[in-house]
């Protein structure tokens, strides 16, 4: 396993990624289509900047992507807004005076694990939940989410509440990402909220 980790390290350093975490979405977008050229996305936990990267990358000059985490991520081009906040008390109407709707709303935070799982995987609902409320506040209909999160007891729960939002729900786990590691991705495409 050590192998195949170690060439996902040297492809990133390779193709100019900071992280090789880079192929979980690429790897997802390749097979589903989730971003598109001038989308405004929203990268929520993007330190050190392979999503962002990425998805600047796909989005191109007529796109946007506002990348937030509680370090800085370092200038990924004209395309890309770095804010360093804490994503659990950012006010969504800060995000909505850069764009009034992102097409797509991605979230790879990880909360610092602590080797205890169930603590580790409240921490990262925690971390999803609020991804899920921002996605609503912020997401244009018909957006795509796209958020990782530690496998538990609250995920049927979690799957559960985005199936509300959105019209499909799909778990998704890379072949980037390592198979004895707890974390999946739920990909939730055509964002449709019930009319109140
Ligand atoms: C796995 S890393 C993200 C890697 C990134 N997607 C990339 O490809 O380079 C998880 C990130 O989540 C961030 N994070 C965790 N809790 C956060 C919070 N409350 N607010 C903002 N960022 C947070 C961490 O700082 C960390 O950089």
């Amino acid at each position: 396993m050590k192998k195949v980790q170690d060439y996902y390290f040297k492809k990133a350093k390779k193709e100019g990624y900071p992280a090789r975490s880079v192929y979980k979405l690429e790897e997802t977008d390749r097979k589903y289509h989730l971003l598109r050229k001038g989308d405004t996305v929203l990268d929520l936990g993007a330190y050190p900047g392979s999503w962002t990267r990425y998805a600047a990358r796909i989005a191109g000059p007529g796109g946007l992507v506002v990348a937030v985490d509680l370090r800085r991520v370092r200038d990924m081009g004209k395309n890309v807004k770095n804010l360093e906040a804490n994503v659990l008390e950012i006010d969504p109407a800060r995000l909505r005076r850069i764009r009034r709707h992102f097409d797509v709303v991605l979230s790879d935070m990880a909360p610092k694990t602590t080797g205890r799982r169930d603590v580790d995987h409240y921490r990262s609902v925690e971390l999803a939940e609020r991804a899920l409320f921002l996605a609503e506040e912020l997401l244009a209909r018909r957006g795509t989410f796209f958020c990782k999160i530690f496998q538990g007891e609250d995920l049927p729960a979690f799957r559960d509440r985005c199936r509300e939002q959105f019209d499909s729900v799909r778990m998704v786990k890379p072949k980037s990402s390592r198979p004895e590691s707890v974390e999946v991705f739920l990909l939730c495409r055509c964002f449709s909220p019930p009319r109140s």
